[in-house]
């Protein structure tokens, strides 16, 4: 398979390592002279050029890995879809819902691949806690909430939510399968005007679940974890730490008939499943492959990117409304 990829940055470098060692990368293209002679050295077998149109021209190419700015995603991944290539592009793929649609759809009409960079799905704990959901061991899903805080990096142009938050909102969008039907967002830009640095977000669901995230980089606490709350189990999922990622909790409240409907709160066992220790991003990066290789749902990961999109520009739209 022969690959391209359109900016080679703090990230785009993870994915061309990755990439590179499962396919056949043959152009590498950056609006940077100087990354590009970098990279160019490093991937001699790569062509260089500061003009994208020399890629979407090269009939070889079957694939474009798309790691600029997110601005551009949308405009980037649109020409290469037209240029008939499958497309790789980093979260989110376009920074309006109308955008996405389109770009669905042009990859739906001519049949190609096209994936956003949703990282955390591919993380094996992420895996483990769908399986937990789905397998219906926690009982029916009352409530998800993510926690994605620490003490920087800060921002310049792009906020709380769409820095941190398009993580977690990918993941509670796959575990709870369904398109929220209400969205709230509030937040502070305390250090960059018109950048809010601390965002709470509310999420509802046609069937009643809930979800909530909290993103922030004004915090003194690092943490990366989702709390998935049952009605007969709960679970969290904890990036933090080393080894017991997942953490299962027997936990819940329930009505002993002996009690005459009041509710008492139940405690099991509390267990930490094995989480297999494979790279997020290797993972990711094969799923690509294998899409474009005509395996699996190719059309899934863009509609689920959309519905991940839709979700970000509402809560984007809600927390305008909040006067600073
Ligand atoms: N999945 C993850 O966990 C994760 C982590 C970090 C970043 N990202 C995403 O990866 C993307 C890149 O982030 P980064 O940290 O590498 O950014 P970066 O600023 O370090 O790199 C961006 C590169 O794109 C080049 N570029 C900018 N505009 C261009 C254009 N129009 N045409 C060609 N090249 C252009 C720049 O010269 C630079 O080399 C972003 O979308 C970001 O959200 C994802």
């Amino acid at each position: 398979m022969r690959l391209a990829q359109v900016g080679i940055g703090q990230w785009g470098k993870n994915l061309l390592r990755n990439f590179a060692e499962l396919g056949d990368v043959v152009w590498l293209s950056d609006a940077d002279p100087g990354r590009l002679a970098e990279y160019g050295a490093r991937y001699p077998s790569a062509r260089t050029t500061q003009e994208f149109e020399q890629v979407l021209a090269d009939d070889e190419v079957d694939a474009i890995v798309v790691a600029t700015p997110v601005p551009t995603h949308y405009e980037l991944s649109k020409r290469a879809l037209e240029a008939g290539k499958h497309v790789f592009v980093e979260k989110p793929p376009a920074m309006r819902g109308e955008e996405m649609e389109e770009l669905c759809e042009l990859a739906e009409e001519r049949s190609l691949v096209l994936m956003p960079g949703h990282l955390l799905l591919y993380h094996p704990g992420v895996v483990k806690l769908k399986e937990l959901v789905d397998s219906g061991e926690l009982g029916d899903v009352l409530c998800v909430y993510g926690n994605r805080q620490n003490l920087g990096t800060i921002r310049l142009h792009e906020n709380a939510l769409w820095s941190l938050g398009v993580h977690d909102l990918s993941v509670l969008l796959y575990l709870i399968d369904e398109e929220p039907s209400e969205l709230w967002a509030h937040g502070n830009a305390f250090l960059n005007p018109g950048v809010e640095d601390v965002v709470f977000c509310y999420l509802r669901f046609p069937s009643g679940k809930i979800a909530h995230m909290h993103l922030s980089w004004l915090d003194p606490h690092k943490i990366r974890r989702i709390t998935v709350v049952g009605r007969d189990k709960m679970v969290v999922f904890d990036d933090m730490e080393l080894e017991r990622k997942i953490t299962v909790y027997d936990k819940a409240p329930e009505q002993p008939t002996t009690t005459y409907g009041e509710w008492r709160t139940r405690t099991g066992d509390i267990y930490s499943p094995k989480i297999a220790n494979t790279e997020p991003l290797r993972v990711e990066c094969e799923y690509f492959l294998s899409l474009v290789r005509g395996e699996g749902e190719p059309l899934r990961a863009a509609r689920d990117g959309l519905v991940v999109v839709r979700a970000l520009e509402q809560l984007q739209a809600s927390l305008e409304t909040v006067p600073a």
